[in-house]
């Protein structure tokens, strides 16, 4: 399905710099009669890829029913409606897919680059170490909408696992993410190494390392409270990787080099 009269192409709009999206959002962006922006999270800096003449509407202020009445409006028009980062998490398209499945609202996803990408970009890391941990917990620390956490959703449990674990919409409750990341049983200590990535790729971004005993005074001291990302886990550690990876391995044999090392 591409951006065409009638289509509502719901776009990863990345986190937050205009170079920072994907040729397929941009191309669908200069195509659109309609776009809708979240100026809460995306920067107005993206809406440089539209037409001149796209009708241009800012959501934040708006309810679900708001932005479907617009669909409801423009039913031949062909729609470009911008979510932060990438889609997959935290960026309630599910009940407008719904809604478009239940209209017969032809629709596509375009992906973007996460904020979880971006700041392990900004931070210079990979996420994924070898022989420390290969495992990354996308979650969030939930205060007023903790009806949306579903039965095995628990933070407790997830720092009882280890891996690095990624905390979205996390920010504003900074005593008490640290004391459920150090709550008994977890995996985490007072000297674990976190990061905090405010605002990456917006001019005003900052990329902290911390550890998680400091996270909280961290962010108070800096008055982070939203558009943070929180990585937390041993793999942030500077030089922390055990062993090189397999797949560049000469020892390690594989689908695409069956002997091993190169000839
Ligand atoms: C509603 S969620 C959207 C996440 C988005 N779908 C993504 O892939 O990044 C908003 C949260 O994403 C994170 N976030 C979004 N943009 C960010 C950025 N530029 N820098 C750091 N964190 C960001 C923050 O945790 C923020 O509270």
């Amino acid at each position: 399905m591409t951006c065409e009269a009638g289509v509502i192409s719901f776009i990863g709009a990345g986190p937050g710099a205009a170079d920072l999206l994907t040729l397929r959002a941009v191309d669908r962006l200069a195509r659109a009669d309609v776009v809708l922006w979240a100026g809460s999270l995306v920067s107005s800096d993206v809406l440089r890829h539209c037409r001149a003449d796209a009708m241009l509407l800012d959501t934040k202020a708006m309810t679900l029913e708001d932005v479907t009445a617009v669909y409801t409006e423009h039913p031949r028009a062909a729609i470009a409606r911008l979510h932060s980062g990438d889609p997959a998490c935290f960026s309630a398209i599910g009940e407008q897919i719904d809604w478009c499945v239940q209209h017969e609202r032809a629709f596509e996803i375009v992906p973007g680059v996460s904020s979880l990408g971006a700041a392990a970009a900004a931070a210079g890391i990979e996420l994924t170490v070898p022989g420390v941990s290969q495992s990354v917990v996308i979650t969030r620390l939930a205060r007023r909408t903790t009806a949306a956490l579903g039965p095995g959703d628990d933070l407790v449990a997830y720092a009882a696992q280890g891996g690095v674990m990624a905390l979205f919409l996390s920010a504003g409750d900074p005593e008490r993410l640290q004391a459920t990341l150090l709550s008994e049983g977890s995996v985490y200590a007072q000297d674990t190494p976190a990061l905090i990535a405010y605002r990456v790729s917006w001019p005003d971004e900052q990329v902290v390392p911390t550890t998680v005993g400091q996270l909280a005074a961290e962010l108070a001291q800096r008055s982070i409270t939203t558009s943070a990302l929180i990585l937390v886990g041993a793999a942030l550690r500077p030089g922390a990787r055990a062993r090189r990876s397999h797949v560049y391995d000469p020892s390690f044999s594989h689908q695409y080099r069956p002997s091993g090392a190169t000839p």
